[in-house]
């Protein structure tokens, strides 16, 4: 199982962490236990998904339905932020989302059950003792006869109520009633938020698998005072619904782990100088999140590159196609490697030392040896070789033929072909055409696909592999 270092994590990522942890009482490392936690509730699916029994909520959320009709229950607390509440339910109905709102008694003194239902053109519900819709349960169906429940603002009193499981009024009944992911907005001033009781209701909600959007830093509406309190703005909040209303999505590598390489290598000549290519790491990166959502666990060894860690990807930086070699043995067993990178084919032999200087004899000799060769070398594996290993070839004449000749040199099972002659733009460009041959005994089947972002050329490569995958099992 691959370690996470926080250190090494992206600076906006870094203060994020520190925030959130700082704001929920929690060590950094534990926040990203706790976010890991969210994120895979309801994906039973996943490597890992299990949480531990101690932390697992007491009644898992039933799933998000697949049905493209999509229903909330919204309860409005009684804080100042409910006014937002109102934006709420318009960005959710330009979302298609139907909302049905429950106004607690507090909340009414904020905002009129005549504006909610206005805006959601519904019936809005204050009432537990209402014979109106009481005569049925209609808790119970408010509860239910949703895809997710949101409260918003959830007040430190709704939430002391929810940790408590009362149900002594309409919206806290139906917060105990419920069988349906429930997201929280808490709204509060600084104070209230970080007090020991609110403290700990957060983190007993939390464990009972209720999901929270902030609250954000800011400037307090109803009072001079600044902090975090201030409820998450409606567009946030609506993004975050339309995130847990999401159809899972179908997950063909789950339990597979994906071996990537991708990028240049630098071959140092001295200590300041090396030997690169112009390789931008963009396809190889590509692949590394579609497989990654396709449910892979992957490694991406990238050589050094601009470009950002993907989410949910393990990612082992290298210099020099020697380090690449090494590092790509230790993360190996792998059921899928698939090497992207732009190797040097070779490296200075006569590094220097120091940093060689301008003399009078002229310019140093520089002499080449050659690099290992990371395809071959695992392709050829008697016992760890991955089994669908894939290459890449970036040709700039003969393309398949010279691609044909390296499925067989190298022993890989497919080869994906680019043109990188400099009129295609593929090298450190967006866009790739490729053509994949297949090895299939003696035969080699040739795909030509039109130009695609590598992106798509990523994701249609993760199809064919998850096909692949699927035939051979
Ligand atoms: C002007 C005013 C603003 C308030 N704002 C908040 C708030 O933002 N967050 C909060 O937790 N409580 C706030 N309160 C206190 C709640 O209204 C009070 O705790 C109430 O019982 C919460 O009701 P609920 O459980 O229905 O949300 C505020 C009270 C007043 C008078």
């Amino acid at each position: 199982m691959a370690s996470l270092t926080i250190r090494k994590l992206d600076e906006h990522v870094k203060t994020y962490l520190r925030l959130r942890s700082a704001t929920n009482g929690r060590s950094v490392e534990e926040e990203v236990r706790v976010i890991l936690g969210e994120l895979i509730q309801g994906r039973p699916e996943l490597p890992g998904a299990s949480i531990s029994s101690a932390e697992a909520p007491a009644q898992a959320p039933r799933p998000v339905s697949t049905s493209s009709a999509r229903n909330v229950t919204l309860i409005i607390g009684g804080g100042i932020a409910a006014f937002k509440s109102l934006e709420l339910i318009r960005r959710l109905k330009e979302r298609h989302i139907d909302v049905r709102c429950v106004l607690t008694k507090a909340a009414q003194q904020f905002v009129t059950p005549l504006s909610a239902s206005a805006l959601s053109h519904e019936r809005v519900y204050t009432d537990l003792f209402d014979p109106g819709s009481e005569f049925d349960a209609g808790h119970i169906r408010l509860a239910r006869e949703c895809d997710l429940i949101i409260v918003a603002p959830a007040t430190a009193d709704l939430m002391a109520k929810m940790a408590q499981g009362h149900a002594d009024d309409l919206a806290s009944a139906i917060l105990l009633a419920a069988d349906r992911p429930i997201l929280l907005a808490p709204a509060m001033n600084p104070l209230m938020w970080n007090n020991a009781a609110t403290r700990r209701n957060v983190l007993q909600l939390r464990r009972d698998g209720v999901q929270m959007i902030g609250p954000n830093a800011g400037e307090m509406a109803e009072s001079n005072e600044a902090g975090v309190g201030r409820m998450s703005e409606a567009v946030e909040i609506a993004a975050a619904a339309v995130d847990i209303l999401r159809p899972p999505q179908p997950r063909p590598l789950a339990g597979k782990r994906v071996l990537i390489t991708a990028g240049p290598t630098h071959e140092p000549i001295d200590p300041v100088r090396y030997i690169a290519n112009r390789s931008s790491g963009k396809q190889g990166f590509a692949i590394a999140v579609a497989a990654q959502a396709a449910g892979a666990d992957v490694t991406l060894v990238s050589g050094p590159v601009d470009l950002h860690d993907p989410a949910g990807v393990t990612v082992i930086r290298v210099e020099s196609a020697r380090d690449m070699l090494h590092r790509v043995q230790a993360a190996l067993p792998a059921d899928i490697a698939i090497f992207a990178a732009a190797v040097a084919d070779w490296r200075v032999a006569n590094e220097g030392e120091q940093k060689l200087k301008k003399t009078s004899a002229g310019m140093p000799p520089l002499q080449l040896v050659e690099n290992p060769d990371i395809l071959a070398t695992i392709s050829k594996l008697t016992d760890k070789r991955p089994p669908l290993v894939i290459g890449f070839a970036a040709e700039t004449e003969h393309l398949i033929d010279n691609a044909k000749a390296k499925i067989a040199r190298k022993g890989c099972d497919w080869i994906v072909a680019n043109d990188v002659s400099p009129a295609t733009g593929v090298m450190g460009g967006d866009r790739n055409t490729v053509h994949l041959l297949t090895r299939d005994g003696d035969d080699i089947g040739v795909e030509s696909w039109p130009v695609m972002t590598k992106e798509q050329v990523a994701t249609e490569l993760v199809a064919k592999i998850a096909k692949s995958v699927e035939k051979n099992s």
